[in-house]
């Protein structure tokens, strides 16, 4: 059994449908061989990386960069993942009002520290949620697990 973690920080609500919709996408029929983690930011650690097969990062833009949640997570586990982590499969996920680019220039700066692997084209939204938003999460969601089912990462 492979393993996904779906992490996300937000304030309002919409990047947490998003990420839902990500793990619901996840979760999908299709997808027998793939066990995935929803967490919030807040409550995600070292551990649940160290853990996982890969993992979607999804966070609002504020002020031009990533929200103060989720560069929190990457700052807490940054060292204790410090070189355990290596070339592991990500994916981002962004909400924005009506840009996004700074925020996820910074996640892939990060990512690159890290260093993740980017295995899948971005999710950046602009603006409220709509059914469009939703399904391509899950479609984002559906094609990292069949990635991982598939040992194509
Ligand atoms: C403090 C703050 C700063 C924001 N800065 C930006 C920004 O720089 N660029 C942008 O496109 N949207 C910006 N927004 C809008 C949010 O990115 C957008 O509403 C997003 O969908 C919120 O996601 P959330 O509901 O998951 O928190 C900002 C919102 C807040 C509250």
């Amino acid at each position: 059994m492979k393993r996904l973690l779906v992490v996300y920080h937000s304030q309002t609500g919409t990047t947490e449908r998003l990420a839902l919709a990500v793990a619901t996408g996840a979760r999908s029929a299709e997808i027998d061989g793939v066990e995935t983690t929803l967490l919030r930011a807040v409550d995600a650690g070292p551990g649940d990386l160290l853990r996982t097969d890969a993992v979607v990062l999804a966070s609002p833009e504020n002020f031009g960069y990533l929200s103060g949640g989720m560069k929190d997570f990457l700052d807490r586990t940054y060292y204790p993942c410090a070189g355990r982590v290596d070339g592991l499969p990500y994916a981002a996920v962004i909400a924005a009002g009506n840009d996004g680019t700074g925020a996820l220039a910074a996640l892939r700066r990060i990512a690159r520290g890290y260093p993740l692997r980017e295995v899948r084209e971005p999710v950046v939204w602009r603006g409220p949620i709509t059914d469009v938003a939703l399904r391509h999460c899950s479609e984002l969601g559906t094609a990292i697990a069949a990635g991982l089912e598939l040992g194509m990462f």
